[in-house]
């Protein structure tokens, strides 16, 4: 058996471990909103129709902030249809996903069913179809305490305090050819500077993100980056990243290896970034917002929307991706590859929550249960406390046809330094023979072993289904022993693990 020897310490710190780093993203898409988080008729709705079982997954998962209502839906979306009265709320047309948007759950009642989660709201704005005013109006709507139109609408619609919502997203995608207004870099660039501008106007305390690429094969990415940011680097925080892998062809080498894709997209746009810095003399530095990332079969059945013109359904089962074992180890080594980036990526937001490409899924009047990304997610975000910390990693490689030779295993850790907790995140990626890793922890101090998780399946094509929902989940690491300041562990092949250790003495 191979060793590979890692060495952790809490003298390489990368950054604070943020909350955001751990949010959501809920889309009008699909059964995501009407069958998902909502089921008025569902034995375990409560009296607003919201199922209480769903809401203690999403509790369970560790969701901080959540991206609301799109995702490519925003860019043909009105949000005043989205308030007041539900009786006259407009049944809509929803181009980007071929289906019929009720608006019966709209802005007031998601924060409701966010105040029930427990979750921060980021509201993105429609700069695809609609723009400044627009923005500014939702803004005014949402943030301001009262004494206006606007923010008494608000108030009469059953809101007496603001929402305050802190974190705003300037468009969704934008570079992309599929979205509604799709703009060139340069149009976009100047539309979302000035809208930017005017939302400042109104509340220079929010936060504004910015749309960077869809994704870092995008034919623009870097490109798109540099002129977007040219035109809006005084007036945003943070610039977007979003990437969906997937297993092409059986390529399961390269697939195990996508975090080598996630950790270059973010070392591209922060250098573009900070390129856009210097030459403008500013010492001011723009962080990322990942807010897409995940497993995505975007090619497979369940993503094929209706097309015909008399086809327009309400909740159409969309996009629901059902996870393997192997799906939720890459899954993890995402994660992983967010912590080593904790310097930088200042939010990121999982896409999707329930049943859209999502860790939670539902059947109406029927069960929910976690598929297998459940697993990595809650413990990564329940586990990781502190400030990130890099770790060292001397392992063998993998050839494989997309990224060349990659690590076998990728590693990152985190540290609390007033509790003493740490936390060890791995992945293995080779898909043959286990791996012995040996974790230098001296510099901890002395430490113990509190929990271990481990994620692996002798077919790792297993998943968790309606009838099966429990067949893939985590279990202890079995064999782990601390000797000498080394950490011993035995990883199988294609596997996901977390460990945590606290000071002792
Ligand atoms: O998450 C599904 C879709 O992926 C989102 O609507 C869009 O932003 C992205 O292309």
């Amino acid at each position: 058996m191979t060793t590979a020897r890692l060495t952790v310490d809490a003298r390489f710190p990368i950054g604070a471990v943020r909350r955001r780093l751990f949010g959501g993203f809920v889309e009008h898409l699909g059964r995501h909103v009407y069958d998902g988080i909502y089921e008025p008729s569902h034995p375990e709705a409560d009296e607003q129709g919201f199922r209480t079982d769903v809401l203690e997954l999403v509790r369970e998962l560790g969701v901080s902030m959540i991206r609301y209502p799109g995702g490519n839906f925003v860019s043909g979306f009105r949000w005043e249809d989205s308030v007041g009265p539900r009786d006259q709320r407009p049944r809509r047309l929803d181009l980007a996903w071929h289906s019929t948007e009720t608006n019966e759950v709209g802005l007031h009642e998601f924060v409701d069913w966010l105040d029930k989660a427990g979750g921060e709201l980021m509201l993105a704005v429609n700069l695809g179809t609609r723009g400044t005013l627009e923005a500014i109006d939702l803004l005014e709507y949402s943030n301001l305490p009262g004494g206006t139109t606007l923010s008494q609408r608000r108030i009469d619609n059953g809101r007496e305090a603001p929402f305050d919502v802190r974190v705003w997203c300037l468009g969704n995608e934008m570079d992309g050819p599929w979205q509604l207004g799709h703009r060139s870099a340069d149009d976009y660039g100047t539309l979302a500077a000035r809208t930017a501008k005017g939302m400042r106007q109104l509340d220079p305390t929010i936060e504004l993100v910015v749309c960077g690429s869809s994704g870092a094969q995008m034919p623009t990415f870097g490109e798109w980056e540099r002129i977007v940011l040219t035109h809006a680097y005084d007036d945003v925080d943070m610039i977007s990243c979003h990437a969906y892998y997937q297993e092409h062809d059986g390529d399961i080498d390269s697939f195990l290896a996508s975090s080598v894709d996630t950790d270059h997209f973010i070392d591209t746009v922060v250098a573009t970034a900070d390129h856009v810095g210097a030459v403008r003399g500013s010492s001011k530095r723009i962080d990322i917002s990942f807010d897409e990332w995940n497993v995505w079969y975007m090619d497979r059945v369940a993503s094929e929307k209706p097309t015909a013109i008399d086809d327009w359904p309400v909740a159409p089962r969309l996009l629901e991706d059902v996870y393997s074992a192997v799906d939720a180890v890459v899954f993890g080594s995402l994660l992983i590859s967010l912590l080593k980036h904790a310097d930088r990526v200042a939010s990121a937001s999982l896409a999707q929550l329930v049943n859209v490409i999502a860790p939670i899924m539902t059947e109406p009047g029927g069960p929910s249960w976690r598929q297998t990304t459940f697993y990595p997610f809650s413990i990564t975000s329940r586990l990781a406390r502190g400030e990130a910390l890099r770790v060292q990693v001397e392992a063998g490689a993998i050839d494989t046809a997309k990224y060349g030779a990659v690590p076998a295993v990728d590693a990152v850790a985190t540290h609390d330094t007033e509790t003493g907790a740490a936390a060890l995140f791995l992945v293995h990626r080779g898909r043959v023979e286990p791996i012995e890793v040996a974790v230098d922890v001296s510099g901890f101090g002395a430490v113990e072993l509190v929990e271990t998780h481990l994620l692996h399946d002798g077919d790792p094509y297993a998943r968790n289904t309606l009838e099966y929902p429990d067949r893939v989940r985590t279990r202890p690491l079995e064999g782990v022993r601390i000797e000498d300041g080394v950490l011993h562990a035995t990883l199988p092949p294609i596997s996901w693990a977390a460990l945590a250790l606290r000071r002792v003495g």
